[in-house]
């Protein structure tokens, strides 16, 4: 979708999003694209990702204040809701797009995983979705009919050799997801994850063999892979009002890829390489 043209679909509606890092990252498509909708919200990054400065620049076109936070610290994240509830009063929509594994950066294979890593990467990239959403509640910064997404990726069902013990945690922040979305629906706010195919960015492409995730999805999935705008569109759908009784589902934004076997394209390379071997 262009830059300028939007439908309204989030006028009025406050939120906050998580995990903007650089203009490369979902978060931050994601914000133009609830900026476009009309929504009104504030980023949130850790002190340490905050230091590279790029977050300004987003925060001056959005019109969104910075609220700093480190979800592995849990009076961070409380913290954050009570400034998020003195600048906005409640929140319609959430944007959980955090993940980091330490084992994964420093290239430790996963049968020899280090467990304080590891430990890391669940309560960065999983558990603080838990951690979010308990503060929302405590703090009652969350309003009723709020939607909450997380990010996720088709690791947490199928086995990607590089992905590590990020696939270990996005079978977890998917099932918190669930978990979480029944205790709230009561209240109408819905928990979901989108598990977006393979995407350049920063966490992207820091994983070792990214490239070749990327094509393979990319020559598998019929629609091709979606980029980081059509992720913000998909998303933007889900924080408005026309998706309310879609919750505690793993939504698949990846152009096909999850229900495809081989397309025509691979198989018919496949048979001109062993063809060639002969
Ligand atoms: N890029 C892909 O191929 C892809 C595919 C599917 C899902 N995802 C998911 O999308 C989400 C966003 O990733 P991205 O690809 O836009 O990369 P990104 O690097 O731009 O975003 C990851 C964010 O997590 C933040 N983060 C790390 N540790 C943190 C902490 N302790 N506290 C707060 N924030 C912290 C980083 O600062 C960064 O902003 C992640 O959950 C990722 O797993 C990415």
């Amino acid at each position: 979708m262009s830059d300028q043209a939007g439908y309204g679909l989030l006028k009025g509606k406050k939120g906050i999003i998580f995990g903007a890092l650089d203009e490369r990252s979902i978060a931050w498509r994601i914000a133009l694209a609830c900026k476009r909708e009309g929504a009104d919200f504030v980023l949130s990054n850790a002190p340490i990702a905050l230091r590279l400065g790029a977050l300004n620049a987003l925060s001056e076109e959005t019109d969104a204040p910075i609220f700093p936070c480190d979800v592995s610290k849990e009076e961070e994240v409380e913290e954050l809701m009570q400034k998020t509830k003195e600048h906005l009063g409640g929140v319609d929509f959430i944007l959980h797009a955090i993940g980091m594994s330490p084992n994964i950066r420093k290239k430790v294979p996963y049968n020899d995983l280090n467990y304080h890593w590891m430990n890391q990467t669940l309560d960065i990239s999983a558990i603080s979705l838990h951690k979010i959403l308990k503060y929302a509640e405590k703090t009652e910064v969350i309003n009723d009919g709020a939607s909450v997404v997380a990010l996720s990726f088709i690791g947490a069902q199928r086995i990607f050799s590089k992905y590590s013990d990020m696939n270990d945690a996005k079978a977890l922040l998917e099932s918190i997801a669930r978990n979480y979305g029944s205790r709230l629906a009561d209240r109408g706010i819905r928990v979901n994850t989108v598990s977006q195919a393979p995407t350049e960015t920063s966490a992207g492409t820091g994983i070792k063999g990214f490239d070749v995730m990327f094509t393979f999805a990319e020559k598998i999935a019929p629609l091709g892979n979606p980029t980081a705008d059509d992720c913000a569109d998909y998303c933007v759908t889900l924080f408005s009002d026309l998706t309310r009784k879609v919750t505690m589902q793993n939504l698949y934004h990846d152009g096909g890829f999850v229900t495809s076997g081989i397309s025509e394209e691979m198989a018919q390379g496949l048979l001109k390489l062993y063809a060639d071997e002969e």
